[in-house]
């Protein structure tokens, strides 16, 4: 099994385990054997619908370990899940001691995270991310939180897990829209740091997107997923909080962001994955237009994006991009941090308002 280690300094800060194994459970659990009082939350639909999540769950249970489950939706992630949580390990009697392990999705270990952060001011967590999006991006680096007063993510922490343990078998059962997000978002670090990486990808989603089934190409996504992992692992230990370089991850999310609440507004279903891989084409766009990348940048992700089955336009008249993009009025006007790719492999950050970055993908 590959470890993949997130530095900070000198310090270890978390480990990610890649493991390949088709059951996950004794990995994990020799894993779990280090720490002497585990509690698990997790989200009860994955362990319904994610048979191995499910096997997770029942296995810890019959260990006598503590589960909590809760429902992981945008409307739940708040603090009153996080106090939720607090309660049960306040009840089970968890003390400093504890290791608390997420089991689901982003929203479970971002809430997850969180609690265990400031639960007798920050006990120790882990994740056991069950979908593709959260295996790249949300279970790695240490961001955890919750929305408050409709906006995402606004209450949280920086703190690293103690680990993350990603099993492709967990992507089996997941339907094509979560594989999909997590394309998005594991296409769009190869787009900050290639290695040969980001053909691969193309190739395998575009394959997966033809019919081939998953359970054929098992290894070959287990590989990617830790290569991306291990891109992710070097940013975040080279930038924890996100002063310079961590801002590169956020590659197609500005123009994502402003999509997602426009169709929040209209009632639209976007999810967050599908929003990052048109916000990397329009960001490329800007890129082409900027004379950045060589001018052909936007037409080779619509075509590869494309293949794989993600959606490449924006689902809005572009005029409306630029008002969501401020987070409130007072920012009208303001430059923002655009991450623009100038080719396969390779962003830079360029200090724009919405209005000028609309003009140029207009
Ligand atoms: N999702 C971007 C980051 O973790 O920085």
């Amino acid at each position: 099994m590959e470890t993949i280690f997130v530095k900070t300094g000198t310090t270890l800060a978390s480990q990610i385990y890649n493991c390949p194994d088709a059951d996950p459970v004794p990995a994990l659990d020799a894993i779990l054997a280090g720490y002497d009082r585990v509690y698990a939350v997790a989200d009860s639909l994955a362990a319904e619908k994610c048979p191995c999540a499910g096997k997770i769950v029942e296995h810890l249970s019959s260990k006598g370990c503590p589960i909590f489950g809760i429902n992981a939706s945008e409307a739940e992630k708040s603090m009153d899940t996080v106090l939720a949580i607090a309660s049960f390990l306040m009840e089970q009697g968890a003390d400093r001691d504890a290791l608390v392990l997420a089991i689901g999705g982003g929203i479970t270990t971002d809430m997850t995270g969180f609690a265990a952060s400031i639960y007798k001011r920050g006990v120790r967590f882990a994740f056991f991310p069950t979908t593709l999006l959260s295996q790249v991006d949300a279970a790695i680096g240490g961001k955890t939180g919750v929305n408050f007063l409709n906006y995402k993510n606004i209450l949280g922490v920086i703190r690293q897990p103690e680990f993350t343990f990603l099993s492709p078998s967990v992507l089996l059962s997941l339907p094509k829209e979560d594989l999909l997000c997590g394309c998005a978002e594991m296409l769009k670090t190869f787009i900050i740091q290639d290695d040969g990486n980001y053909q691969k990808a193309v190739s395998l989603f575009s394959a997966l997107h033809q019919g081939v089934h998953l359970s054929s190409l098992l290894s070959e996504i287990s590989a990617l997923v830790g290569a991306s992992a291990r891109v992710k692992a070097g940013v975040v230990s080279r930038d924890q909080f996100e002063k310079g370089e961590r801002r590169n991850l956020n590659l197609g999310h500005t123009f994502a962001h402003a999509m997602e609440s426009l169709a929040m507004e209209n009632n639209i279903h976007l999810p967050h994955g599908l929003a990052v891989g048109i916000g990397t084409v329009l960001a490329a766009k800007c890129a082409d237009s900027l004379g950045l990348s060589d001018g052909s940048l936007e037409r080779r992700l619509r075509t590869d994006f494309n293949a794989c089955g993600l959606p490449v336009d924006c689902p809005f008249p572009l005029e409306n991009l630029a008002p969501a993009m401020y987070k409130d009025k007072k920012a009208a006007g303001k430059k923002v941090h655009f991450i623009l790719p100038e080719g396969i492999g390779k962003v830079v950050v360029r200090d724009m308002t919405p209005e000028e970055a609309v003009e140029l993908i207009g």
